[in-house]
């Protein structure tokens, strides 16, 4: 399309058509629209109230802008690449439909505060949205892991069973794990909401603007105190991503626990015919595939991670036009990410265990020789005594091919005289976990009083995020 540039005045000759469709970003930014749109309304009306545009002005380019923003929704506006950005496709149409008061607009302003303050608006609601997602995903865990509160489960070190757990135990793993990535989303927030609008192209502005009256109609906490600094800057996108990044390797783990235990090997779970997919040469296959896309778009997320970090190596100040390259790797992470984030919780609020199974593995491999050892301790045994003459019984019992469990008493004791009757009840599975009460451990009514705290937390976390959301002051408090 032959467009008229809004920067065409000191050009002679028309741009190259490649460079033209190697320049352009309208084809990615136009989902900043929303966001470009709002910054603009906001640095119209700051305008007015400073007397740079009257009031009547500023109402032709409000009414202007939300009837191009109604349009773009009903998918009836026309994007066109020779205007390069959503910027100035925005802006082209608004001088095209209101006439010279549109030309304006981009008083005190350049493209470079304003992409700057278009993604960190974008990426503040992405942040609420992906908070969102972690507390529902979150909801479900806790429930499961109330359901499974007592369901026992070999826990494993080097992927071999190592000691009985419960299943509630291990499925409160990961919500600590997603609590942490709620505390860091909250944290880079603040550092989101910042507002970088006014610093103009580089040096700031000669025009008598009001930041302050911007940073309010649009919520924004603060503003940048260095022109240069806001214009170049893209910590925030990194900063979330890598924080996104850490969201993904937990639900990656996740996954490939899923993984795992749906295999016919483990047989602990299934994940549901409404989840999983067939194989089309294999008749009898029900694949996982849901918990490995999961586990396969990690490396997506941690790869965009690495181009923007990159993309920021050794630019010089101020704005360059490099940081264009921010906009894919940002948006596939919110998509990726809150993607994952929803299918994990679908697919989580619907799998069965079989805890008849997971009770049987968490038998196997003398699981609760750890607790003959600590028995022995409370007999007044020292720990590594202990410790060699449980070795020397599981030897025993890995010869005679049986489990330490099926040992009787007599035969223990030839390993220990310090045992006693006592000691059957501690070597079962649920003894073994019903011990380990103390905070962090895996005995069931410890688990409930972790669920329970948990389900505090993230109510609170709930309020809070809801006041950070709105605006609202009580919101300033630390969230975590
Ligand atoms: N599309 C550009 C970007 O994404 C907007 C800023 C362009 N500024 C400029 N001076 N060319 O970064």
């Amino acid at each position: 399309m032959d467009e008229k540039k809004p920067w065409g005045g000191r050009f002679r000759r028309s741009t190259d058509q490649r460079v033209e469709s190697f320049t352009q970003s309208v084809d990615f930014d136009q989902r900043l629209y929303a966001h470009d749109i709002r910054g603009s309304i906001a640095h119209a009306r700051m305008l007015a109230h400073v007397g740079v545009l009257s009031d009547a002005e500023a109402d032709a380019i409000v009414a202007g802008l939300s009837q191009i923003r109604g349009d773009i929704e009903e998918e009836v506006f026309e994007w066109s690449s020779a205007l390069e950005d959503v910027h100035m496709n925005i802006e082209h149409q608004l001088i095209k439909r209101i006439g010279d008061v549109g030309k304006k607009l981009h008083t005190a302003r350049s493209r470079n505060d304003q992409i700057a303050t278009d993604l960190r608006l974008y990426l503040r609601d992405a942040v609420d949205d992906t908070v969102k997602a972690i507390q529902s995903l979150q909801d479900v865990l806790l429930g499961l892991a109330e359901r499974e509160l007592s369901t026992l489960m070999p826990g494993f070190t080097h992927l071999q069973a190592a000691q009985p757990v419960t299943l509630g135990h291990h499925i409160m793993a990961w919500v600590e794990m997603l609590e942490r990535d709620l505390q860091r989303l909250t944290e880079t927030r603040r550092r989101i909401n910042i507002m970088p609008l006014g610093c103009a192209a580089l040096a700031g502005t000669g025009i008598p603007i009001d930041r302050e009256f911007t940073a309010r109609e649009l919520g924004f906490d603060s503003l940048s105190t260095n022109s240069l600094d806001a214009v170049s800057d893209r910590d925030f996108a990194s900063e979330f991503i890598a924080v996104g990044a850490l969201l993904m390797i937990h639900l990656s783990r996740v996954a490939e626990e899923l993984i795992l235990w749906s295999s016919e090997q483990f047989g602990f779970v299934d994940l549901g015919d409404a989840f999983c997919t067939g194989s089309s040469i294999m008749p009898q296959k029900k694949n996982p595939d849901v918990a490995e896309l999961t586990r396969g778009k990690t490396g997506r997320v941690v790869g965009h991670l690495m181009a923007t970090l990159m993309l920021m190596k050794a630019q010089p100040l101020a704005y360059n036009r490099d940081n264009q390259e921010d906009k894919q790797p940002l948006f596939d992470t919110v998509d990726t990410v809150l993607a994952c984030l929803e299918i994990m919780e679908a697919m989580l609020a619907q799998v069965r265990f079989d805890r008849r199974r997971m009770r049987a593995a968490a038998q196997q491999g003398h699981s609760t020789a750890t607790d003959l050892a600590e028995y022995l301790v409370t007999k007044g045994v020292p720990f590594r005594d202990a410790h060699e003459a449980v070795g020397a019984a599981v030897r025993y019992a890995v010869d005679h091919d049986m489990a330490l469990t099926d040992m009787s008493l007599e035969d223990l004791q030839r390993f220990h005289p310090a045992v006693a009757e006592d000691v059957l009840a501690r070597l079962t599975v649920e003894g073994s976990v019903k011990a380990r009460a103390h905070i962090g451990g895996t005995a069931p009514q410890q688990v409930m009083q972790a669920i329970q705290s948990a389900r505090e937390r993230l109510e609170r976390n709930r309020q809070l995020t809801h006041y950070v959301a709105q605006g609202d002051p009580r919101g300033t408090t630390q969230v975590g």
